[in-house]
């Protein structure tokens, strides 16, 4: 069912050091930032050959990015994203398999204009794990 790798989501607690680490220190193409508000990030995509990288930092109060460094204050790896051709399926097939998706299991736009859920990491091994419908 799942496809490609489409990003590792890594929380940053310093946005700009990121993207100078990212763009000097490791010579990867990166983008402007971007907020989303929805989700309560602001965001930098690392453009590699194979995959992208995906610089979180928070925006806003409700952001679930500070809760995660509150926890992991220099930052961390926070989830990594799976391609899927159809998400409904996908939902189908996860829930009648007993793992959980978060919030109301329903698709949201993702950071990419797409449908994406999450899946519960207790149910996957510890690791927040993204599907994204492309
Ligand atoms: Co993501």
């Amino acid at each position: 069912m799942i496809g490609k790798l489409n990003h590792v989501a890594i929380a940053v607690a310093n946005l700009d050091e990121a993207v100078k680490t990212y763009s000097q220190s490791l010579g990867a193409k990166v983008s402007p930032p971007q907020d989303l508000p929805e989700h309560g990030v602001r965001v930098v995509f690392v453009e590699l050959p194979n995959s992208k990288i995906e610089l979180l930092s928070p925006l806003g109060a409700e952001s679930p990015i500070t809760a995660f460094l509150a926890k992991n204050p220099v930052g961390g790896m926070h989830h990594i994203c799976y391609e899927v051709d159809n998400i409904a399926t996908a939902i189908t097939k996860l829930q009648a398999d007993g793992v959980r998706i978060l919030g109301d299991g329903k698709p949201k736009i993702g950071a990419h204009g797409k449908p994406v859920i999450f899946m519960h990491p207790k149910d996957m091994g510890g690791v927040l794990i993204e599907l994204e419908e492309v």
